[in-house]
């Protein structure tokens, strides 16, 4: 089978970038990482993506309109002809243009159980400290594809996390962030095996043989 090429968007330090760095290079995921894009120039991720021979570009979304930094991302994305988009840790909202452009190819991950802990405002310690003040014994994370709703998108795959007794938002994000790093390339392995289909609301996970 054809290995899929991935863009990956990140914004900050690219732990999950580096996760499926990993997994492509010792062939756990049927995908190869041919491009990484940051908003933001000082982001490691970028580094991260250097170190093993990755483009990484950075396009500034200073002075400008929110459309034209996404035409200049989609014009790079394009020229890659990349499979599958991925959202690992970039914190900026799309507008209708970039998600219709990709729908169904494009996929985020967040650090709890959607629909719980989502949306505008939800990103970094504030999803766990929500988790916790809201008294929960569960998070986790998500993966799900992108649409016009933020972090609303169809789910395609979770991981329930333990909430201890004495956790605080940032020793409940250490244990979600090892579990985003099994399950991100996860969904990206079904991607690449073709087995996601998109059904309204729901992702359904085809069967190996299906
Ligand atoms: C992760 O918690 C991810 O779920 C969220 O942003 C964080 C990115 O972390 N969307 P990293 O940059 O991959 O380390």
């Amino acid at each position: 089978m054809k290995r899929i090429r991935v863009a990956v968007l990140v914004s900050g330090g690219g732990t999950n970038l580096q996760s499926i760095i990993d997994a492509s290079e010792n062939g756990r995921v049927n995908a190869e990482v041919v491009l990484v894009i940051s908003n933001i120039e000082s982001a490691y991720a970028l580094e991260r993506a250097r170190k093993h021979g990755i483009d990484a570009v950075f396009i500034s979304d200073k002075k400008k309109k929110r459309r034209e930094h996404e035409e200049e991302m989609a014009e790079v994305i394009d020229r890659y002809n990349v499979d599958i988009i991925v959202l690992a840790g970039y914190l900026k909202m799309f507008t209708p243009f970039f998600i219709r452009r990709y729908y169904g190819k494009m996929i985020n991950i967040h650090p709890a159980l959607l629909p719980l802990f989502g949306g505008e405002g939800m990103y970094g310690l504030k999803v766990h400290q929500a988790a916790l003040d809201c008294g929960v014994k569960v998070s986790g994370c998500s993966v799900h594809f992108v649409d016009e709703s933020i972090d609303g998108g169809p789910i395609i795959v979770q991981k329930a996390v333990k909430i201890e007794e004495d956790d605080s938002a940032e020793t409940l994000a250490e244990r979600i962030l090892k579990e985003e790093h099994i399950l991100l390339p996860k969904a990206i392995e079904l991607f690449a095996e073709g087995r996601l289909k998109i059904e309204g609301r729901r992702v359904k996970i085809l069967k190996k043989s299906d």
